[in-house]
């Protein structure tokens, strides 16, 4: 399937689903306000893959990137780190609440997928 479609209505603020898309797994994460902050109390311009979060995100409650490490592969778990975002258990990558690698082995910031927003409560990804 090219494209996949995405219920946002039952995903409580503070939680992150897994989607699968093309054959990967797609996180969406419902942010609070405390995530968002933490995701911009940084100054993206130092990070090893310099990202603005806001570049990262088309509504700054909905995070929304492909849940494969940019080190070699592994699934990284959801709410685990020293970031508050994602920690890949495989080689010891954490990655921040914008999805950005900001300790280990991981070269690049988790990948952002294409997607938009059908209404409020629906997403398409892909
Ligand atoms: Fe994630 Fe190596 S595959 S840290």
């Amino acid at each position: 399937l090219a494209s996949v479609e995405a219920d946002l209505s039952n995903i409580e603020p503070g939680s992150c689903v897994t989607v699968k898309w093309r054959g990967k797994p797609v996180f969406i994460w419902h942010r609070t306000e405390e995530d968002i902050k933490l995701a911009n109390s940084v100054d993206w311009r130092y990070l090893r893959h310099p990202e603005k979060d806001s570049d990262r995100v088309k509504k700054p409650e909905w995070l929304v990137v492909i849940g494969v490490c940019t080190h070699l592969g592994c699934i990284p778990l959801p709410h685990a780190g020293e970031f508050g975002g994602y920690f890949c258990p495989c080689h010891g990558s954490h990655y921040d609440t914008s999805g950005r690698v900001r300790k280990g082995p991981a070269p690049y910031n988790l990948v952002v997928p294409a997607y938009i927003f059908l209404n409020d409560n629906k997403l398409l990804i892909g």
